[in-house]
């Protein structure tokens, strides 16, 4: 069994062959996936396709990238939405510092609100964090309640920043990169992180893992992930994927 959870299955990247593609996911050994929007309408999206495919979940939020173009109504809407059944999580929200398509204090802002959000609806979150690691980690720490869950997606930054969310009570999910040539970051926080706090990913359709890369992603490549995080902690295939779907589903609250 092998749990996605990070796949942005409503992406336009699969209007062509999105039908086919998830009959070919359900044959597979991918059991769950969850699909997080990044703004209102994706977020809806998510929703209806979680809602049309019973191993499919879905996360909503605003994306760093669309935090200019929210306002207290976006956040309303999130209140609303969380009430489905099938949203397990409030996500992907965070910060991105790399391309600051939205202003720094805006993008602080609506994350700040967002996790509040999940502390009111105990729902945990999915975090986008890219070249922002010292403002994400010291606004989860002040803002996020003590029993609301948290996961670094696509985690990319050290080892040591990774025992300190660990020690917040924080997930970290790896994703593609990990099978990157060269990429001894990712497999140091490979090695150093409990496989108990551990979740895989694929963010489809990015990131594609080897031996894809180039090729656009899918939940079912998520297997690369469980195999390289297998080598480098000198463990099973079985064992990784056993465990880091028993993280996610206790994570996500998802009774089996
Ligand atoms: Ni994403």
């Amino acid at each position: 069994m092998l749990f996605d959870t990070h796949a942005h299955i409503t992406d336009d990247k699969y209007d062509e062959d999105r039908a086919e593609l998830l009959e070919k996911i359900s044959q597979s050994d991918v059991k769950y996936i969850v699909n997080p929007g990044v703004d209102i309408p994706s977020s809806l999206e998510a929703i209806e396709l979680a809602k049309r495919y019973k191993f499919i979940y879905a996360a909503i939020g605003i994306h760093p990238h669309e935090a200019s173009g929210a306002d207290e109504d976006s956040i309303s809407r999130l209140r609303e939405l969380a009430k489905c059944d099938k949203v397990v999580a409030i996500g992907e929200i965070g910060l991105d510092y790399y391309y600051e398509f939205s202003p720094k204090d805006v993008q602080k802002d609506i994350f700040i609100r967002q996790i509040e959000l999940a502390n009111e609806t105990g729902l945990p979150i999915i975090v986008h964090d890219r070249d922002a690691h010292a403002d994400t980690f010291s606004i989860i720490k002040k803002h996020k309640a003590p029993g609301t869950g948290c996961v670094l997606h696509c985690y990319s930054g050290s080892k040591e920043m990774a025992m300190e969310y660990v020690r917040l009570g924080c997930h970290i999910s790896i994703a593609g990169p990990v099978t990157f040539k060269g990429n001894n970051k990712t497999a140091e926080v490979v090695r150093e992180i409990p496989l108990e706090r551990m979740l895989i990913e694929t963010d489809s359709p990015y990131l594609t893992p080897v031996p894809f890369r180039g090729k656009r992603n899918d939940p079912t490549k998520v297997e690369h992930v469980a195999a390289m995080i297998a080598q480098i902690r000198g463990l099973s295939y079985e064992r990784v994927c056993q465990q880091t779907s028993e993280n996610a589903l206790d994570f996500f609250n998802i009774k089996k």
